[in-house]
């Protein structure tokens, strides 16, 4: 991975727009439990983190006792920190962090298909638009019917990269919820309702690639802003 990510956290403590983007993140997790139907609710998060922004959630939720959730990250450190988290809230028992790639479908057996997915701080993380659309494509692995899936993108000074997002979801059977820009104008935070069919995981199916940075010699030069 070309960053450290367990410092890239620390980011929370003093960047206005990834404290704005969190908030709306929460937001939308929020109104996702809210809608969702009585019994158990499914989660997902693709690349985690610590998982502050489920944790964060859950802990002023009244649905929090519903939740069964799997995070799935690869840096120990991160998700030894979201452990702490769950075993201080009371979720042991629900809430299930995998050390594992979740590029890879077989880290999600058992927990799909979810009603919610999260996946936050990776579409700026992928080589181009040709992976970005693999990956929503692959979404219908982990999703169902009325799934309802929150994501982010970074934007830079001249390139609307939610535009893509938001087309590319479109073409993808995903109809629109809500969308918003934080404050600052620089990160977009999504919720869209998958209206396919969902289809089965099969085992080691490659989802996508994190490589870390945009393919930049495939691309107009511009000035990354990040996840
Ligand atoms: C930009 S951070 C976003 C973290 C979190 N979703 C958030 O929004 O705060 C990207 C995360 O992806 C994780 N990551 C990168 N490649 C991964 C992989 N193949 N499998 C699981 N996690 C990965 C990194 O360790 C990092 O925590």
């Amino acid at each position: 991975m070309p960053k450290d990510w367990f410092e890239w956290h620390d980011l929370y403590n003093s960047e206005p727009k990834l404290q704005q983007r969190l908030q709306i993140v929460r937001e939308y997790i929020s109104h996702s439990l809210d809608v969702s139907l009585p019994g158990i609710i499914r989660v997902v998060s693709v690349c985690a983190g610590d998982g502050r922004d489920l944790l964060g959630t859950l802990s002023k939720h009244p649905r929090a006792k519903d939740v069964y959730a799997r995070l799935v990250e690869l840096d120990p450190k991160l998700v030894e920190r979201g452990k702490l988290a769950i075993e201080s809230a009371g979720l042991a028992k629900q809430i299930e962090f995998v050390n594992g790639d979740a590029t890879n479908s077989s880290n999600y057996a058992g927990a799909v298909p979810a009603d919610i997915v999260i996946v936050c701080g990776i579409f700026g993380n992928l080589a181009d638009e040709a992976e970005l659309n693999r990956l929503l494509r692959n979404l219908s692995l982990l999703s169902k019917k009325g799934s309802l899936i929150i994501w982010t993108r970074g934007e830079t000074k001249d390139i609307r990269h939610s535009d893509t997002v938001r087309k590319l979801l479109r073409e993808a059977d995903f109809e629109e919820v809500s969308f918003k820009l934080t404050p600052t104008g620089d990160m977009a935070v999504g919720l869209h309702r998958y209206l396919g069919e969902g289809s089965a995981l099969l085992e080691n199916q490659q989802l996508f690639v994190f490589s870390g940075t945009p393919n930049r010699a495939a691309q107009p030069v511009f000035q990354t802003s990040g996840e």
